[in-house]
């Protein structure tokens, strides 16, 4: 008899407990400890003496290297994430919210590969064969020789996939529908996930099949998230987008062959999803040009430059503890940008509230956008709107200093290419001899001299305290006041 193991698992986090308990210490969550009968999880027969190990041969680092080989999908956006393509008896992990386009995203890629001649399986857990080819009617791929099935046992899809010829590529749709005869858990519990992930893996290392893995988060902690499978498998990556956007954004959150800081960029249409080439593009197409508090931001993503409208709010706040909501950035970031503020520039916004987002749903995460963050949040207390043609990057320090950012080159060149005339950039990035032509740059040492020259442009005359000086302003005359700079801004 195999011995009996702590079977207590958190669902959430994979956590094991001797015992039953309401909260898990690991990752605080309440409520998701569930029995799990872990006693046979290991491969190896019950009742079968152990297996005495084999001797192997150890190799030498200096051997000679062979270039893991690359499948190129054939969707450019998903092989700059991936970092050039599938490596061969790899395996990925596709996480994302239900609804996002996981499906449709990995049939796309199924079916690019299967018109480049190699073969692609397709195995649902959670559609039927019909529903799979029904949609991919609709996007147009009816014609591709994707081989599909609608299976859930692994044993019974690793037995298929081994008979006859190897595939190149096969999708499993999702991992939490999978289950193996090897556990006793029921489908969807951490065990059942982590041992058929784990057979998976086994099967693609051995045939040189390039897996991916489709896994749902789910936010509740009800069923299994995919978070047991991360450290198994060679690269994570997640699919992210709102809602009410159709902009989706593949990025890699762990990559063995490959980078982690490239990001895909696709439009969800109703021909499935389209890849954006040029995503900047895409992120200015809806800028609301000439009001107040809103400022492009010149990041990089990976190795390509994005422009993005960072948009500002900044209003009276009637509440105690003023609200500061910030939506495709970083929290921390923005707490510290306002504190900067408030300490070096004179711009008091404990009485506001404060609203921070990022457009498109787009979420960034460089310290470069300190500076358009600060300017765009200046521009909406002013109610001076910033320059329509100018660029902002830089990060800001705790003293009030715009540091130098990497890659500055590369920014502007971006700028000049998308027609913007002048660039709001750190003092140090001329020194680095940047320039592009038909592109004016603008180098700020300190924020206080920013905060001073935007308030300049809402025709304020107190420029240490914009903020105090425009309420005066307002009460004195009334509502119109600010319209009017606006406009004289604007003109
Ligand atoms: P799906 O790929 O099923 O999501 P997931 O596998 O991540 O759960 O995508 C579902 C959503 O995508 C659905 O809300 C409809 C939308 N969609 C389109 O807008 N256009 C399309 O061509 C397709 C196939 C789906
Ligand atoms: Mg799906």
């Amino acid at each position: 008899m195999a011995r009996r193991e702590a079977s207590f698992i958190c669902q959430n986090c994979g956590a094991t407990y001797g015992r039953w308990q309401g909260k898990c210490d690991a990752c605080g969550e309440w409520n998701t400890i569930a029995e799990e009968n872990a006693a046979s999880e290991r491969p190896q027969m019950p009742g079968r003496a152990p297996r005495k190990g084999r001797v192997f041969a150890l190799e030498a680092l200096a051997g000679a290297t062979h270039d893991a080989p690359r499948l190129a999908s054939g969707l450019a956006e998903f092989d700059r994430v991936t970092g050039g393509g599938f490596v061969r008896g790899s395996v990925l992990l596709l996480g994302g919210d239900p609804g996002i386009g996981k499906s449709t995203l990995l049939i796309q890629v199924a079916a690019t590969l299967a018109r480049a001649k190699q073969r692609a399986v397709y195995i649902s857990g959670e559609e039927a064969v019909a529903q799979v080819r029904l949609r991919a009617e609709r996007l147009g791929l009816a014609g591709a020789q994707v081989e599909l099935a609608a299976e859930t046992s692994i044993e019974d899809i690793v037995a298929t996939l081994g008979d006859g010829e190897t595939p190149r590529l096969v999708i499993i749709d999702s991992i939490q529908t999978m289950w193996t005869d090897m556990v006793e858990s029921a489908p969807g519990t951490v065990t059942q996930v982590r041992a058929s992930a784990q057979a998976l893996i086994r099967f693609a290392k051995r045939s040189g099949t390039a897996v991916i893995l489709v896994g749902h988060v789910t936010k509740d902690g009800q069923i299994a998230g995919p978070r047991v499978v991360e450290h198994m498998v060679d690269a994570v990556l997640s699919f992210e987008g709102e809602g009410s956007h159709q902009f989706r954004v593949l990025r890699a959150a762990k990559n063995r062959f490959g980078p982690t800081d490239e990001i895909g960029v696709f439009e969800m249409t109703g021909g499935g999803l389209r890849e954006i080439t040029n995503p900047s593009e895409l992120f200015l197409s809806e800028r609301d040009l000439g009001s107040p508090g809103t400022a492009v931001f010149a990041g990089i993503e990976g190795s390509r430059p994005l422009l993005v409208e960072i948009q500002a709010l900044v209003a009276p706040s009637s509440l105690g503890t003023p609200r500061r909501a910030v939506n495709g950035w970083d929290q921390n970031r923005l707490s510290m940008v306002l504190a900067v503020l408030e300490a070096h520039c004179g711009v008091r916004l404990s009485s506001h509230d404060v609203y921070l987002n990022v457009a498109g749903g787009l979420r960034i995460q460089e310290p470069a956008a300190d500076l358009a963050a600060a300017a765009a949040l200046v521009s909406s207390l002013a109610g001076a709107s910033l320059p329509a043609d100018a660029v902002y990057f830089g990060e800001i320090s705790l003293s009030g200093a715009v540091r130098p950012v990497a890659q500055a080159a590369s920014r502007l060149k971006e700028a000049q290419k998308l027609g913007f005339a002048r660039a709001i950039l750190p003092e140090a990035a001329r020194a680095e001899g940047t320039s592009e032509p038909g592109l004016s740059l603008q180098p700020v040492g300190s924020l206080a001299s920013l905060v001073a020259d935007i308030a300049a442009q809402g025709k304020t005359d107190d420029r240490r305290q914009p903020s105090d000086d425009r309420r005066r302003k307002a009460d004195d005359r009334g509502p119109t006041t600010d319209v009017r700079a606006r406009k004289a801004d604007a003109g």
